[in-house]
């Protein structure tokens, strides 16, 4: 597989998919998967040189839709919204499940690549678990980037991360931070590669 030279920054918002039929399918989807609040937005942000491109707040449950932004007229990075969110109404976690299952449920096939966000601090989740179980059971194709890298010494950080690497094994990990940008290189080269 070659990797494609792909212009990153030529980056734009075609949709926010609040139904499954509205998803698009004309292009490969790169899916940024998470909890809510882990930096999905900020990624895709940090990815495509555009500050304002993704929406992100400090609050979590800030994405609620599906968002396709098209990049390089080559694929669509999907911004979804976070789980683990305990503070959303029944109504809403309802609707967050049926949205972000069934889109994983229903267009498995135009999945190219998952990346996986988990906060290095915080480590995996009891819902990264599930989130890891259900990529592994359904053959999903999935890096990690480890999110706010920042905020951890040295010490911790490598700590973390070696954790992560052994719960994780033969698969890419990268550590991430949108203060210094470390990660983000390494994030786009992955991309590349599967197309
Ligand atoms: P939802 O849309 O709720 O699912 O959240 P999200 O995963 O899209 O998170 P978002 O990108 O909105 O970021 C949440 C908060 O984390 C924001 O205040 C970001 O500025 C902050 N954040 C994201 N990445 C980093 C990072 O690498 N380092 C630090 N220190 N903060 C970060
Ligand atoms: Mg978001």
């Amino acid at each position: 597989m070659g990797s494609k030279k792909i212009n990153f920054n030529n980056s734009k918002i075609i949709m926010s998919a609040g139904f499954l039929k509205q998803v698009p399918v004309s292009l490969p989807h790169i899916v940024f998967s998470g909890r809510s609040n882990v930096g999905k937005s900020t990624l895709i942000n940090k990815i495509t040189n555009q500050n304002k491109l993704a929406r992100t707040s400090s609050a979590p449950g800030k994405t609620v839709t599906l968002n396709f932004f098209e990049t390089d007229k080559t694929f669509y990075l999907v911004d979804l919204p976070g789980y683990g969110y305990a503070k959303r109404s029944e109504t809403e976690k309802k609707k967050w499940s049926e949205l972000v299952e069934g889109y994983f449920k229903n267009f498995t096939e135009h999945i190219k690549l998952i990346v996986q966000l988990i906060d290095l601090k915080v480590g995996a989740t009891a819902d990264d678990l599930v989130m890891l179980d259900y990529m592994n059971s359904a053959g999903l194709s999935y890096i990690i980037t480890a999110t706010k890298a920042d905020k951890l010494n040295k010490t911790n950080r490598e700590i973390n991360l070696n954790k992560l690497k052994s719960e994780n094994t033969d698969r890419e990990i990268i550590a991430f931070s949108a203060l210094s940008g470390e990660g983000v290189n390494e994030t786009r080269g992955c991309i590349a590669r599967v197309l």
